[in-house]
């Protein structure tokens, strides 16, 4: 396994590569990778030869320094559990400088209004964060596919967009949310859980389950209702929001359309961790 942590090495082997045909996937990642992160890297060598893994905390999308500076960061472990997949990964782990020079800004995009929506709301700057890093980072790696999860549907939507208004010729694909056996969806942030509340946060996938069976005669409001009041019972998990929304738009259903699909959104803090979810309504 080869790993970079300069733009210009990488840069060189992946020109190297494309002379030899070699078809180049890509997936980002903050790192502390799990199975969940190790599904999107499958999924990559099901459509090409080679799989750039970048992983980099990236400062810009984080509206909360404590958030930022508590990120795990175990770049030496997640460099074994890639080599468990393939030796034909390639990771790329550059330092702040690398990619952001002197000025750790973000840029400023519109995404057609899907950056308002739910995470848009709560947390401040932060899909402009995102498109920074995935645009700077696809410009680097050029490759043919990219793979992100429907963990992060909203982001998946996102990087959508991005890549069809900036004319970012790669192909993005959606990978299904990996689950603990208890529905709990991994996360790089279930490592920060206590023992109390990592036994309690299953709930989440539970609620979400029940709220799509009862989302089959129930209006959108009156689902969320009965999760606002499931979760005022809990004393372990804070409910931020619960939102079902149009696949599409990602704004809030006031009415079901038999012709259009819908998706509930979650978001639950943990104690201090922030944990989200969603699930496919119909
Ligand atoms: P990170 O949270 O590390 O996630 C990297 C990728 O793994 C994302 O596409 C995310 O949706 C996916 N992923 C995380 N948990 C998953 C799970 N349980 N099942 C399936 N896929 C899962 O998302 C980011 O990093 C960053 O925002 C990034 C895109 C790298 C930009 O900095």
């Amino acid at each position: 396994m080869i790993v970079f942590d300069s733009k210009e090495q990488l840069r060189a082997e992946i020109k190297a590569l494309k002379v030899k045909n070699k078809r180049i996937g890509f997936v980002p990642t903050m790192g502390a990778l799990h199975n969940g992160h190790l599904s999107l890297v499958e999924a990559g060598f099901k459509k090409t030869d080679v799989i750039v893994v970048s992983v980099f905390v990236n400062p810009t999308q984080f509206d909360n320094t404590e958030d930022l500076k508590k990120y795990p960061r175990t770049l030496e472990q997640d460099i074994i559990l890639l080599e468990t997949v393939s030796k034909n990964i390639i990771v790329y782990a550059p330092t702040v400088e690398d990619i952001y020079s002197n000025n750790v800004v973000s840029e400023s995009f519109s995404f057609d209004g899907l950056e308002y929506e739910m995470e848009g709301k709560f947390r401040d700057g932060h899909f402009n964060g995102v498109g920074t890093i995935v645009k700077s980072l696809l410009e680097i790696v050029t490759p043919e596919y990219a793979f992100f999860g429907e963990k992060d549907f909203q982001q998946l939507q996102i990087i959508k967009k991005l890549v069809e208004k900036h004319k970012i010729p790669v192909k993005i694909i959606g990978c299904k949310i990996h689950r603990e056996t208890n529905g709990l969806a991994m996360s790089s942030r279930n490592i920060r859980l206590t023992k109390e509340h990592k036994i309690e946060a299953p709930f989440i996938y539970k609620i979400l389950k029940e709220a799509k069976l009862k989302f089959g005669t129930k209006s959108a409001n009156k689902v969320t209702e009965w999760v606002t009041k499931e979760f005022e019972k809990n004393n372990l998990l804070n409910l931020e929001y619960f939102i079902i929304a149009d696949t599409k738009t990602l704004k809030t259903v006031k009415r079901k359309h038999n012709k259009n699909t819908y998706r509930a959104f979650i978001a639950v803090y943990a104690g201090k961790i922030r944990l989200i979810d969603n699930i496919a309504l119909n």
